[in-house]
């Protein structure tokens, strides 16, 4: 069902797809409950991630579109960077990346793998997203001038093709459910700029799957995350051309901010201790800023009992773990 709409959308194969799945059997049993994991952490590609399967659409896209650079920007341990310099660099595309802060002693972690990756890196000492945007502008006319086609690449990859590569994922899901007989009740993820739930909101409206995707907003509130993630979502199905209605795609929107804490990035107890349990306890390591808020969230909910009893609960593991080694 949801292959037909994406099947004449080009793209590239730098994901290893499927992700696997697999039940997370001793926190399954520490938490009364059936948990699952889509390693969305093993998408291979530059040590993995979400932002492989939205790259996978975007590069495409601007191949064909004949640009010859890529400029976006983003933080100093940016995930999304550092998969846009590696996903640049094997394609053929020279990466400019706009990173706010300043340059530490030593590139670590992500940073590192910016540099192995040979993106040239500006930096921005501030946080303040219009000086980013106004830096990332100055490279843009810079680059045409010197007679380069660059492509301005959206933050996260959060932009209607972008989020293709979460409809896919949630086609995977619903085959997955088929093959193994799981059917999951929920969903659970964190939700950043938004691509990957409303990708996967898309998906689940176009294929009727019946269950609840919640995000774990790790930067915004509740609010303004769910209007974030239904503007995305209505822009992915009208790019597959797919009719809904606003109320039922508006309905299938959830979002929850209990777990951000501070902000964005700043680390909360709840996200420390899941860190840990699924570390000690399933040997699959989260990070501090994305997956282990969300893990922090899927806890709550089943020490709460919030999902419903004896129901199957699937939580993608989107990456991010590189930010351990900060
Ligand atoms: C590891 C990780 N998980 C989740 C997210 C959130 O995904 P999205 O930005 O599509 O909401 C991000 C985004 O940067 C991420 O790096």
């Amino acid at each position: 069902m949801i292959s037909k709409y994406l099947k004449d959308i080009p793209k590239l194969e730098m994901s290893l797809l499927p992700t696997p799945v697999h039940r997370l059997n001793n926190l399954s049993g520490r938490l009364a409950m059936d948990l699952y994991c889509k390693r969305d952490d093993l998408t291979a590609f530059a040590f993995g991630g979400n932002k492989t399967r939205k790259l996978d659409y975007l590069i495409s896209d601007a191949i064909n579109s004949g640009y010859d650079s890529i400029v976006t920007f983003g933080a100093i341990q940016s995930n999304w960077c550092r998969m846009t310099s590696t996903a640049g660099a094997v394609s053929g595309l020279d990466v400019h990346l706009i990173l706010s802060g300043e340059k530490p002693p030593k590139a670590t972690a992500n940073l590192l793998l910016d540099t192995l990756a040979g993106a040239d890196i500006t930096y921005v000492n501030s946080t303040d997203r219009d000086d980013l945007v106004k830096e990332a502008d100055k490279k843009i006319n810079e680059l045409k001038k010197q007679g380069r086609k660059p492509f301005y690449m959206p933050v996260g990859g959060s932009v209607a093709r972008g989020s293709l590569g979460y409809v896919q994922a949630m086609d995977e899901i619903l085959e997955f459910s088929e093959s193994h007989s799981v059917r999951f009740s929920d969903i659970v993820l964190a939700s950043g700029s938004s691509g990957t739930q409303a990708g996967l909101i898309a998906g689940q409206l176009i294929s009727g799957w019946e269950g609840r995707i919640t995000g774990m907003a790790v930067s915004r509130s509740r609010g303004e995350q769910s209007g974030k993630v239904f503007k995305v979502a209505s822009d992915t199905l009208d790019l597959l051309g797919y009719k809904y209605s606003e109320d039922h795609l508006r309905s299938l929107v959830h979002v929850d901010d209990n777990y951000l804490g501070k902000g964005y990035r700043e680390l909360t107890d709840s996200c420390s201790g899941a860190i840990k349990e699924f570390a000690r306890y399933e040997g699959v390591f989260l990070d501090e800023v994305y997956t282990g808020k969300a893990a922090a969230g899927l806890i709550d909910y089943a020490r709460r009992g919030a999902f419903g009893e004896g129901n199957s609960v699937l939580f993608i593991h989107t990456g991010g773990n590189i930010q351990l080694f900060e």
